[in-house]
């Protein structure tokens, strides 16, 4: 029936020549322009392409996965390091050809990069036809009408209050079993090396109630897992108070305050088996309470995203991460007493940031042998223009240096996950089947409460079920094994 909604539009398509035409059960003639969005970044980007996909479903977009075919092209962009924003830079060139063909088409820039550059980014990148950043998705109907005007736009207000909370994502790329559910916008820490406060605003907590509702609905449509997202979901904090003054005036659940462990507690309660995960953890917000909502749920998983970025005081005073390594250990030291040894925990690292010595490298190298951390995500420092670092400290680690010491640090990730996976050998784990093995068509592949990928045979197993398995082998990512 959404060709009802299809036929509405049809008035204010202007690309007839593009438009495919449909033709329904029913026999109406229906056109739907075709949006191509592309994602870059971290988790919560491709949770905004959703909610982006949904508001222009509304104004009667069909997504398509060839960009070929499409009228609008959104390129969703990340800001975090150099390296990221020349990755959408290499894009945008290739778009060109598409552009002098048909000039008729849009082109799109949101994210985090839209936020950084704003209209610089028209002025830069010819072929783009529309900035907005993550605060301004509303608005994208309109600027993409502009832009079919002929009118390039530019919206890149940020928001206090946006969090996108009445707007039900389509879900992209999905496998229907896992699905991400962003719970907070923006971030309040600045963490001297980070861009994100820049592009993405304040802190804001999304109304718990739209929240719960989001989990039962993916529930209900045969999803059994959710990751709640959000830059530093420890920090989260509702109430009607602050947030919503109209439940208020109600007198709807007044003088409640839902902070991240009364959150958790909440969505566990939707169905025991529906699993729940989230990230990001920050190490100076997480606290007991949470770790003891999670050993009471059975379906909140036994993993944390806990970034260090470093091993050495100094260098974490320098960042204005606000928490020292002997912090970062006590941290550590609960999850484990809490949650015990199987919790799986994860880091981000940084190499080479501003001053770092080598001794203060290798309290990195040694944190990480104190935690055995089961995965991280490591980089080497890129400086960002107008964050405090860039303005206060010399980017002087030469590249080189700032390689070689990334390269330790992966290969002493490798070495410890190696030997986590190999702890897990003759262990049974209950399963959450996400569908068939990348690397072979007869393998099915579901992760752990722990988050590790677990691969075995398919004996007519279906995604979305929970089956136990026993780990005969493992990889340094990997664990092999076989359903009992
Ligand atoms: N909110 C999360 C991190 C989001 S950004 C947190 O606080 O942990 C993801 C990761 O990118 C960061 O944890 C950090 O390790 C890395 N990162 C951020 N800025 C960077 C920079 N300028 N250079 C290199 N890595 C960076
Ligand atoms: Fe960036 Fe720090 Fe915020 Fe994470 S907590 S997004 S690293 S400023
Ligand atoms: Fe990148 Fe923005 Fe996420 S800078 S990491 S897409 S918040």
């Amino acid at each position: 029936m959404e060709l009802i909604e299809d036929i509405g539009i049809l008035d204010n398509t202007k690309k007839e020549e593009h438009c495919e035409v449909r033709i329904s059960k029913e026999g109406d003639i229906a056109a739907a322009k075709k949006l191509y969005i592309e994602s870059y970044g971290c988790q919560m980007n491709f949770s905004d392409s959703e909610i982006v996909t949904s508001i222009l479903k509304k104004e009667g977009f069909d997504t398509t996965s060839s960009f070929e075919s499409a009228d609008v092209i959104l390129l969703n962009t990340c800001s975090i390091r150099d390296k990221a924003e020349q990755t959408v830079r290499k894009r945008l060139t290739q778009f060109n050809q598409i552009k002098k063909d048909r000039p008729e088409i849009t082109i799109g820039v949101l994210g985090c990069m839209a936020e950084r550059l704003k209209s610089k980014l028209l002025e830069e990148e010819k072929i783009v036809d529309l900035v907005a950043g993550p605060d301004a998705y509303r608005d994208l109907p309109n600027l993409v009408r502009k832009a079919e005007e002929g009118d390039r736009g530019v919206n890149t207000f940020l928001s206090r209050e946006e969090t996108y909370a009445d707007i039900s994502p389509v879900r992209l790329n999905s496998n229907g079993v896992t699905a991400f559910i962003s719970i907070m916008r923006g971030c309040d820490n600045m963490c001297s090396f980070c861009v994100v406060p820049f592009t993405r605003g304040r802190e804001r907590s999304r109304d718990p109630h739209s929240i719960v509702a989001e989990a039962q609905e993916l529930f209900n449509n045969g999803y059994r897992e959710v990751t709640l997202l959000g830059q530093n979901v420890d920090s989260y904090k509702w109430s009607p108070e602050e947030n919503n003054k109209a439940r208020l005036e109600k007198n709807e659940h007044a003088n409640s305050i839902v902070n991240f462990a009364n959150l958790l507690e909440m969505v566990a309660k939707v169905h025991p088996d529906l699993r729940v995960r989230f990230s990001t953890s920050h190490p100076k917000d997480i606290t007991d309470e949470v770790l003891h909502t999670m050993k009471q749920y059975e379906n909140i998983c036994n993993y944390i995203h806990l970034p260090a970025q470093s091993g050495n005081s100094r260098v974490l005073e320098l960042m204005n991460r606000t928490y020292d390594r002997e912090w970062y250990i006590n941290r550590v030291d609960a999850i484990r007493s809490i949650l015990g040894d199987e919790c799986g925990i994860s880091s981000d690292m940084i190499a080479g940031f501003c001053t770092e010595t080598e001794e203060e490298h290798q309290d990195t190298l040694s944190l990480m042998d104190y935690v055995k951390y089961d995965f991280s995500y490591m980089f080497y420092y890129s400086e960002r223009p107008g964050t405090l670092a860039a303005k206060k400290y010399t980017d002087d680690i030469p590249l080189p240096v700032k390689k070689r010491r990334l390269q330790e640090i992966i290969r002493k990730q490798q070495e410890i996950s190696f030997a986590r996976n190999r702890q897990d050998i003759g262990k049974t784990f209950k399963v959450l089947i996400e569908g068939t093995s990348k690397k072979s068509p007869k393998q099915l592949q579901g992760r752990n409460s722990a988050n590790k990928v677990i691969v075995f045979d398919n004996n007519d197993f279906k995604k979305g079920q929970y089956v136990e398995v026993k780990v005969n082998e493992c990889t340094a990512a990997t664990l092999i094994g076989e359903v009992i």
